[in-house]
């Protein structure tokens, strides 16, 4: 059974990143979407469980897709699932520079572990969790950024946010 990883922060999950979920559930067996714990990343918006949350109920429809937390390295992340391939979104050659670097050190701690790249929607070009976010904190419209079962989460956290 071939397993693609979909690892990254997911403060929130955007449209981009479940586009980039559904085409890998599509072409692999089964997809593990790697919301990462860790995050080097200060005050993130949503807790962990905050946001594996969200991620649950947006992948819900698609029954190949799960959900799981991963505490250290993405690359020993990947060694539970034999034969697995990291799935990244490219939405420029900027997010390129980026994921050339994460491929080589993730290499270097599992040579095994293969990189694949998906070309982002012409949709999602433009969209990041931190667009999300700061639209959320103005109180932005965020339909067309966010799926929409999460919409009501994000601007109940932003208004909680403002104080
Ligand atoms: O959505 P993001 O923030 O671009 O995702 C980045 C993420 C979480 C995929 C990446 O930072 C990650 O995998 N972090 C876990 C720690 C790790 O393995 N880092 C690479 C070696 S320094």
């Amino acid at each position: 059974m071939r397993t693609a990883i979909c690892p990254g922060s997911f403060d929130p999950i955007t449209l981009g990143h479940l586009n980039i979920i559904v085409r890998a559930a599509q072409i692999f067996d089964r997809v593990v979407v790697c919301v990462a714990a860790n995050a080097t990343k200060t005050s993130p918006m949503f807790t962990v469980e905050e946001k594996v949350e969200m991620v649950r109920r947006v992948v819900a429809p698609y029954p190949n897709v799960t959900v799981e937390v991963n505490h250290g390295l993405l690359a020993e992340f990947a060694r539970k699932y034999e034969g697995s391939v990291l799935i990244k979104g490219l939405r420029a050659a900027s997010d390129f520079d980026y994921e050339f670097q994460m491929d080589l050190i993730n290499k270097r701690i599992n040579p095994e572990l293969e990189t694949m790249f998906l070309t982002a929607d012409q949709r999602y070009t433009f969209l990041s969790s931190s667009i999300v976010r700061e639209m959320a904190h103005y109180g932005g419209e965020l339909r067309g950024l966010v799926p929409e079962e999460i919409i009501g989460v994000i601007e109940a956290k932003a208004n909680t946010q403002r104080g």
